[in-house]
């Protein structure tokens, strides 16, 4: 039995877990959140929170060109595969918990990356209030999302989703972002090059030019600093 949101997105992303599905977003990420990697200027001394980490590839990039990855999820079946994946890195552990009860210390981290997930936080207002507590002050975060109101095509595969999520617009983003204390709000669509075959068959979008333009529109980049 479901009792409370976190305990029913921990359900269906198990289940996608299950199904195999935490490893193959990579292939639907990957572009986008390389992009992204290049805007963080890691170093190897930062301390990374990957928020939202799923199967754990994009920990494991940012492992490689940080100190120490943290990835959080509050899937557990997702944070057991991310561990077994990751077994070879020393420098990343995961461990499962809500983004809006982040389980690490205050000012834990100098950089946070997070892929395709902080639409589905039920509060979003308690997890940017987490995202600051654990962020060390000039901490940088990099919050990365394909459903958003600005890409129209993207609102195509809302009805599809087996949870609630949030449709918000970058403006709406930055507000929020403000209103936790992040100073530097700033937002970037980040278009999806990867090329799409003729005959792949999509059952999100109406149609391949719908998802060629989804693409061509691209994710939503937002960017903010712990003041
Ligand atoms: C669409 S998947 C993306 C996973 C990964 N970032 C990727 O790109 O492959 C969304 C992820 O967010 C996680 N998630 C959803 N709500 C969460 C919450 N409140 N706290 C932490 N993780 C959450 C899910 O369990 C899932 O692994």
């Amino acid at each position: 039995m479901v009792h409370n949101p976190d305990q029913q997105l921990q359900q269906e992303f198990n289940r996608w877990a299950e199904a195999g599905e935490g490893e193959k977003m990579e292939n639907h990420h990957l572009d986008i959140t390389n992009k992204t990697l290049r805007l963080m200027d890691l170093k190897k001394t930062d301390r990374v929170l990957d928020l939202g980490c799923g199967s754990g590839w994009a920990a494991r990039l940012l492992a490689k060109a940080a100190g120490e990855v943290t990835g959080v999820d509050v899937s557990d079946e997702m944070v057991k595969q991310a561990t077994a994946s990751s077994k070879n890195y020393a420098n990343v552990k995961f461990l499962w918990g809500s983004a809006q009860k982040i389980p690490s210390a205050d000012n834990s981290f100098d950089k946070m990356l997070s892929v395709e997930s902080f639409y589905y936080y039920a509060d979003q207002d308690a997890a940017l209030d987490e995202i600051f507590r654990v962020m060390a002050p000039g901490g940088r975060i990099f919050i990365l999302i394909n459903l958003y109101k600005d890409n129209e095509y993207s609102l195509q595969w809302v009805h599809l989703l087996k949870v609630p999520v949030h449709v918000r617009s970058a403006a709406e983003y930055m507000a929020m972002f403000e209103k936790h204390g992040f100073k530097d709000a700033a937002w970037k669509q980040i278009p999806d090059d990867t090329p799409t075959p003729d005959d792949y068959k999509t059952k999100s979008f109406r149609s391949l030019d719908d998802l060629k333009a989804f693409k061509r529109v691209g994710a939503l980049l937002l960017m903010g600093t712990k003041a």
